[in-house]
Parts: C-alpha cells; structure tokens; sequence
C-alpha cells in the first residue's frame, strides 16, 4: 500500500471557471494544459479536476450523463489523454470528481429506468409510490423542496437529494455497483490516480427514511451499509491500483472518519469533514440551522473542531485539510478580511499558514493562493448556482423567510458562486481567463489581484503559499507530527504546536484586524522560519492578522 497521498499538496481546479483555450468563453482542458507549469510552479503535485464529463448543465457538472464522455465545452477525450500525459511528465498526478449517488435524469440508465415498473433497470434508481396523493414523505433536497418528483410515465416518485434532473443511484441494487466499478476501472487504466469522491456518504442509504409513509423522512448520510459498499469498492477496485482517494462526507464525525479514513486503508485515503464548514451558520427564522446567514467566526469553535480532528486522527486516520473549494465561499472573505490590501494580502496569508501546518493533505482552491476575494452579487440574476437560485425561491419568494436585500447578503457571503467566478490571471481583458464574453463575470478587483503581478512579488500571497508548500517539503514534522493546541479559549489567536519527537513546529495566528496578547508556550521563541511582516515585532504579541511559524530542534 502506498501512502504518497500523505505528502500530496493538492491543488482544485474547476475546469469552467480556470481557463478559456478557445475563446468560448469557458473554462476547457486545453486551458488547464496550458496552465500546468503555473500548478508546478507553486509546488502542487495533484490536481483534482471538478468534473468534466457529458451533463445536462444543472448542477455545474454534477449531473452527469454519460460517465465515459468529455462534455464538448471543455474538449475532447484526445485533450484529457494529453491533459494527463503532460502532467504526469510534470510529476503531477490528476485525481478524478466521482459523481456515483446520483446521475442526470438524461443517463441511460435512467431513461430506461423511468420507463416502466418492470423494466429492468427500474432498481437502479429509488421509486416509491406517493403517500395519499403527495410525496412518499417529507424528505427534503439538499437544494430546496421536496427530495421526492413524480414522474409521469409511472406515476411513481424518485428520490433526487440535490437538483430534481439528479436522480440518486439505488446503491442496494448489487449491479448499479457492478456499474460503477467498472466505469472506475475504466478511467483508472487510462492511468488516472485516483478519485474525489462526490457526497459519497449518501450513497449507502437508510431505508427507513425513503418510506412511503409521510413520515419526516431522516439522514441520508452514513447509513448502515454505508461502510460494507466502501469496503467492497475498495476491494474490488481501489486497492488494486496505485491511486489516492478522498470522500466528501457531509456530517461525519471524527468517529466516522476512522472508519472511513483508516490508515489500515480498507476504505478511503481521507474524507472532506465539513464540520468547521459550519462554524459560521446559524439558525434562521424557521426554527432550522442554515448556511444562509451572515454570521461571523466563531473562532473559538473553529479551532475546537480542527484540534479535535487532529487528534483524533492522529496515528490512526488521515486528514483533509482545506479552506475553501468551488462549493464555499473565498476565505479570505468569509474567516479573512478582505476590507482593505494590507488586511487582505495579510489574512490571506495567515490562513494559508495557519491551515498548512496542521496534519493532513492540503487542498488548495484555484485562486485560494492569490487571496481571491468573494464577488459583490446585487442582484438574484447574477447568480449561477442552482442551490442560491433555488433557496432564493423558496426562503424569499415562496415563504418570505427572509427579505431580498437579506439573502443577497448571504449570498455575497456564503454562495458558491463566489469561488466559481474566472480565475483572474492578468491585469489584461477578463483578467487572462477568456479572449471571449466569460461565462461569469469576472471580479472587478482583477487589475489588482491577480497570478501575473503576484509571481513577480516576493512579499505577493502566491509567494507565501509557495513557501508554505516548500516547508512541508523541507520538514517531516508538518506530516508526521502531533497535534497540541495552544491558548484554546482565546478569541483572537489560533496557535498550535507539532511535534514529531526531534523538531517542535509551532504556528501562531490573529484572526483579527487587532493587536492580540500571547501567553505561555504561544509567546515567540525558537527560529521563525516564516511570517506576514517584514519585522519580527514583540514576541508576547501579534499585530493585526499577523502569523509566525516558528522551529526548535531538539
Ligand atoms: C457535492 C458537490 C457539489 C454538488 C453536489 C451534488 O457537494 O461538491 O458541487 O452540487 O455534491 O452533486
Ligand atoms: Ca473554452
């Protein structure tokens, strides 16, 4: 078995949104290629592509009609094989979007599926028969509404947990997993190396929640046979080839993720945890927590979460470590400031800091290196996002939970499409993303933040993540190390201490725009390896979003 993915620094692209090779307008794989010597300048060596595949254009790509075609926006299969091939020869792997819960409504399979009750497909997805004339029960999409549409060829529902053109896959029926493992060795022998894997913590559903009784419904996430499916995958599959794995897995505890992310490596390499994703929730007026709010950190609740996944982990499961991907908005908006430059570039980098020396696979988020900023949305109709356009419809129009001006103030903070707008490039036409009309506008701040200024920048936050990527290089503590949390109750300041037995690493970080007060071991001692001010300052306190990573050897 091999554990390359423990020093893997991965970096996200969403291929639409990274760059335009034809002047369409859109994000292509001739793009990306073109981009892979600026992924290997910053010391990446993965790239997790969003994905590519034909889809019926709802959910960003995520609904996926055939598993075996390049969608014709971003290329040809020709254009993904030389993708490949010119990345591998940069010593970059490229790891794969799974997306097996649920495919587009437009999937053969589901077309024959939907057909009629006898058809032989017709388990491959999740029927019920309504309940008293409505839906089976009260089950409710992740994207607003009911999870359950009546389909007329049959009169019976399907289940559809996210977009309604989503129909989840019946993971229970064993050929849709035959299906899947096979369309994974598939893209595996093409030489592939590996695999994020899409809400894949939904696909071993309870029954007792798609039951045809009116009842509230329930999670859908880590049911029983949740673990017995991963097994098998990774029986079947994974294990027989030199790949890493990561699952999104919404609503896991540390529990779960020894489970799923063993080191034993019986299931998956790592998961995506998304409990610190919701430290800034809240619970809206309807009684229900929500990401629809305008809610800030809570930092002392951040860095609870994040210890504990350190240390429970630690020696036994792999972590993920990321800030932000095309689902989130930008951090340096949401946990940052993006207020003014100085706190900007200064916040930017104390995130990067602060996340990439804890222990785990770092993600990076195109744009994420240059403190790309979220996008000031004024109106509902800039939004691209099913799950915003969706929301706005049923909290705003529908109920009037909350007021327009309200939710275009969550959109700005928490939408998704904030992290989806153009890679910005240049100072040049649409910041260097497209000769074209770009599909989603590009931020309007381009001309002052953007890849072009910040490589010539010593002091730039591309610079600073290139180090950050070279000091988990250049010491074994940032992989090996455990995890000790410093000053735990202080709202300000995010301080921890790695220590692999020969070398203590400690990174100590103001989440604020004010000057913060260290005490006991936080206080500034050995080498500072790295920092986000030209001078030291005073070793007993932070100036506003300041970091210092700081070394003892033994
Ligand atoms: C995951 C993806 C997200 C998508 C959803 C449904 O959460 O990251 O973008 O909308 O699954 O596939
Ligand atoms: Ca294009």
């Amino acid at each position: 078995m091999s554990d390359w993915f423990k020093r893997a620094v991965v970096y996200q692209v969403y291929p639409k949104s990274f760059q335009d090779g034809n002047g369409d307008g859109m994000g292509d794989l001739r793009g990306v290629i073109s981009r892979l010597d600026y992924i290997r300048q910053l010391g990446a060596d993965v790239i997790w592509l969003n994905p590519i595949y034909e889809h019926s254009g709802v959910d960003g790509g995520y609904d996926i009609r055939d598993y075996r075609r390049i969608a014709p926006e971003f290329g040809t299969m020709e254009d993904f094989e030389e993708l490949l091939e010119r990345a591998h020869e940069r010593g970059i792997r490229i790891i794969m979007d799974l997306v097996v819960n649920h495919t587009s409504t437009e999937h053969v399979w589901f077309q024959e599926s939907r057909r009629d009750k006898t058809n032989d497909k017709r388990h491959f997805y999740v029927w019920r028969e309504g309940f008293e004339g409505g839906e089976p029960n009260r089950l409710r999409s992740v994207f607003s509404g009911s999870a359950w549409k009546r389909d007329e060829a049959t009169g019976e529902y399907y289940l559809h947990m996210f977009a309604d053109d989503q129909a989840d896959l019946n993971w229970h029926e064993p050929r849709v997993r035959e299906g899947v493992y096979e369309m994974m060795r598939w893209w595996l022998d093409k030489g592939i190396d590996g695999f994020r894997m899409d809400v894949i913590n939904m696909v071993g559903k309870p029954e007792n929640v798609l039951l045809s009784d009116g009842g509230p419904g329930g999670d859908v996430c880590n049911g029983p046979t949740e673990h017995e499916y991963l097994r098998e995958m990774n029986h079947k599959v994974l294990s027989r080839y030199d790949i890493m794995t990561v699952g999104e897995t919404g609503g896991v505890t540390t529990a779960d993720a020894l489970r799923y992310a063993s080191l034993d490596g019986s299931e998956l390499d790592m998961v995506f945890q998304f409990e610190h994703m919701g430290v800034d929730d809240e619970i809206g007026p309807d009684g229900a927590l929500t990401k629809w709010s305008t809610a800030r950190l809570d930092l002392v609740k951040l860095k609870r979460i994040l210890a504990r996944w350190q240390n429970d982990l630690h020696g036994k499961a792999w972590n993920s470590l990321y800030w932000s991907n095309h689902d989130q908005p930008r951090v340096v908006s949401r946990f940052g400031c993006d207020a003014d430059e100085a706190s900007r570039v200064r916040s930017a980098k104390m995130l990067g800091a602060c996340l990439h020396m804890m222990q785990g696979t770092p993600y990076i988020y195109q744009g994420e290196e240059l403190g790309m900023t979220n996008y000031p949305f004024a109106a509902i109709e800039e939004s691209r996002d099913v799950e915003a356009i969706n929301a706005y419809g049923e909290l705003v129009l529908e109920r009037g939970t909350f007021s327009p001006e309200h939710m275009m103030a969550c959109i700005r903070r928490k939408g998704r499409d904030n992290a989806r707008t153009p890679m910005q490039w240049t100072a040049g036409r649409n910041a260097g993303f497209t000769t074209g009309t770009p599909w989603m506008a590009v931020n309007p701040n381009f001309e002052r933040i953007n890849a072009e200024a910040q490589a010539s920048d010593p002091d730039s936050v591309l610079s600073f993540y290139k180090r950050l990527i070279a000091l988990r290089r250049e010491l074994p503590v940032v992989t090996d190390g455990d995890f000790a949390l410093l000053m735990e109750d202080d709202a300000q300041v995010f301080a921890y201490i790695r220590n692999d037995g020969k070398t203590r690493l400690k990174a100590v970080c103001n989440f604020s725009g004010e000057e913060a007060a260290l005490e006991g071991e936080a206080v500034s001692c050995g080498e500072r390896l790295l920092g986000n001010y030209p001078d030291e300052g005073d070793a007993d306190r932070l100036r506003a979003w300041e970091c210092r990573i700081e070394l003892e050897r033994a």
